[in-house]
């Protein structure tokens, strides 16, 4: 593989834990070439601006980014960094997988495989149309839900459970109250699911998800949905198999796509290597499956997962007394 991959170190942990996962990808010979690009609070004290234009020229070059989380500060041009990236190109499917792993600290120890397949683009979560009366006492935000935009999304959460040898999605909705957006969605996936007879179809509302979620979470293999519940579901799916530190995403689109840990910059921790970078190197994992280096990725995983039940060099987040890259040396060690 010769690959050029745009890479953003970001902010907080971000340098800590891209440093240990370039360490592990490394180690693998993957003949990647990284291009290193500035974004965040560390672009704005180096270039005056959060997310310069050779960052976004560099991503539109590669078409692929490993990114750190990145701080976007309070009254600084956009809302989120993360969410202007998403617009800018287009990553229309924000991909969560949530997996148990041995030795965390979860509620569930085993049983736990599932993806949550969020739309990224649309919906209350982009803010369309937010306003405040001037008396302060009214506020209304415009949530846009199209036709196209859930196509895509149902279509590529089939498209993905075959790739993988998935079963079963489940669209997630709350089309008994929200009638026109979550209608609109409801109607859509049902005529997607349609053209795909051999992938098992159930749909559910989203209240009762989060319950099921936390009652049988073993039921679940791909959930579709909206971006609102997308976001708050793929938290809850972490709280379920450890926490954040292990939880990776992917933001995918048909020109782009940006592979992350689903945490912020933890300034709590920052400069101090206690930063788990498992998360991140998952997101790498998904990289490679997402340039077709599946058995790679597999390998990557398979060496976390080793690496956890040896509890060898665990971040204390984990429980163990390892850093940041003694950790990732662990794992590189057994790929
Ligand atoms: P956070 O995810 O940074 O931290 C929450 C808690 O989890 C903290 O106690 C932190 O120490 C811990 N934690 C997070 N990642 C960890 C890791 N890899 N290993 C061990 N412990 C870890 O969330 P918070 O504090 O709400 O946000 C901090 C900053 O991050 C904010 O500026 C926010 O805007 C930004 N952020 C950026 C994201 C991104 O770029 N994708 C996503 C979420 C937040």
């Amino acid at each position: 593989m010769t690959q050029t991959i745009t890479v953003i170190r970001g902010d907080g942990i971000g340098p800590e834990i891209m440093d240990a996962t370039l360490h592990v990808l490394d180690s693998m010979n993957l003949g990647l070439q990284y291009e290193f690009a500035d974004a965040g609070l560390v672009a704005l004290e180096k270039h005056g601006e959060l997310l310069p234009q050779a960052t976004l020229d560099s991503i539109r070059k590669n078409r692929i980014a490993l990114k750190s989380p990145l701080t976007t500060p309070v009254g600084e041009g956009f809302s989120s960094i993360n969410v202007e990236l998403r617009k800018r190109f287009d990553l229309y499917a924000n991909v969560r997988p949530a997996k148990s792993f041995p030795n965390t600290k979860s509620r569930f120890a085993d049983g736990v495989d599932l993806i949550t397949v969020r739309e990224n683009t649309e919906g209350a979560y982009i803010g369309e149309g937010q306003a405040l009366s001037e008396d302060g006492e009214t506020a209304v935000l415009t949530q846009k839900v199209t036709r196209r935009g859930s196509e895509r999304i149902v279509r590529y959460a089939f498209e993905l459970a075959r790739r993988t040898g998935r079963k079963k999605v489940t669209v997630v909705h709350k089309a008994n109250i929200l009638k026109s957006t979550s209608g609109l969605f409801l109607k859509t996936a049902r005529a997607v699911a349609a053209e795909y007879p051999d992938i098992e179809c159930n749909e559910m509302i989203v209240d009762n998800t989060c319950m099921q979620l936390v009652m049988r979470p073993e039921q679940f293999d791909i959930i579709v949905t909206t971006n609102l519940f997308g976001d708050i579901i793929s938290d809850l799916c972490a709280g379920l198999v450890g926490g954040l530190g292990l939880a990776p995403g992917a933001n995918i689109g048909a020109d782009a796509a940006i592979f992350e840990a689903v945490h912020g910059t933890a300034p709590d921790i920052a400069g101090q290597g206690k930063a788990n970078p498992c998360a991140l190197l998952l997101g790498a994992a998904q990289m490679l499956d997402h340039l077709g280096e599946c058995e790679k990725a597999e390998r990557l995983r398979a060496a976390i997962v080793a690496t956890l039940e040896a509890k060898d060099s665990l971040t204390p987040d984990l429980g163990g007394t390892g850093n940041t890259m003694s950790f990732a040396k662990a794992i590189a060690s057994r790929i």
